[in-house]
């Protein structure tokens, strides 16, 4: 089952693909979370990405593809992946388009999560996150249920980095979106209401058994 997860900031991504993670056991590849992980290593790639990530700017297309490229490679996701985070413009959607098509594999699902301009911006202002595992929870959570880490606010969910982060959405990742829609693997989810209902939604999208429907 070879997914992928389109929403704008705080559309619910990680959440639904943790739960994703945890029924199917395929791997769960995260842009963001890859990046934020070499920014807490302190590598080379880390010290290019934190300034860019805490102005909610986009890492350059060649890094985020080759990112990419090398962890498709890996074994775990042969049998099958779930991508949040990437494509997230039309050069990479392109990239990805021959990168899978080389491992021999295809997309089955992009499972865009709609929701509305002011609803994200309550989500992204409450949102807590583990530093240790990426998980993320609401409003009200103080410590991982995973893993026990007290929770921290993401550096890109201050107020000055919101702006830029939606702003940079709505040119360079909408377009992804057309470069799907013809392919009719598109499922729109409706991701208003609590996250339970969010998660049936896509599950019925995605069919219990590899049983795609739009
Ligand atoms: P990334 O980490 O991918 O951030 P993002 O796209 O901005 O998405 P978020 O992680 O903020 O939101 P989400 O959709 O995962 O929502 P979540 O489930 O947490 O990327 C970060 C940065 O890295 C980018 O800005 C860029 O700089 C760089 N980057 C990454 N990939 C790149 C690429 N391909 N190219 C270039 N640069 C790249 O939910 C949000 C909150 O809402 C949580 O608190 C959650 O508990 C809550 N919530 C979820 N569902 C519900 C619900 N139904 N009701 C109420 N609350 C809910
Ligand atoms: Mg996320």
């Amino acid at each position: 089952m070879n997914l992928l997860l389109y929403g704008a900031p705080g559309s619910g991504k990680g959440t639904q693909a943790n739960m994703l993670r945890n029924r199917f056991g395929i791997p769960h590849i995260a842009t963001g979370d890859m990046l934020r992980a070499e920014i807490a290593a302190g590598t080379e790639l880390g010290l290019l990405a934190q300034p860019i990530l805490a102005k909610g700017q986009y890492v350059p297309d060649d890094i985020m593809i080759g990112m990419i490229r090398n962890r498709l490679r890996k074994p775990d996701s042969e049998a099958g992946f779930i991508i949040d985070g990437f494509p997230r413009t039309v050069p990479q959607a392109e990239a990805l388009d021959v990168l899978v098509h080389d491992l021999g594999r295809s997309l089955d699902r992009v499972l865009y999560l709609k929701v509305e301009m002011e609803e994200l911006l309550q989500r992204l202002s409450g949102r807590l996150v583990c530093p240790a595992c990426q998980r993320t929870y609401p409003p009200g959570t103080t410590v991982c249920a995973v893993d026990g880490t007290l929770l921290v606010q993401r550096e890109d969910d201050k107020t000055e980095a919101v702006k830029p982060r939606i702003e940079i959405y709505l040119s360079k990742t909408v377009p992804v979106l057309e470069h799907y829609r013809g392919t009719g693997l598109v499922s729109e989810i409706d991701g208003r209401g609590t996250i339970d209902e969010i998660t049936g939604r896509v599950l019925a999208a995605i069919g219990e058994n590899g049983r795609f429907h739009t």
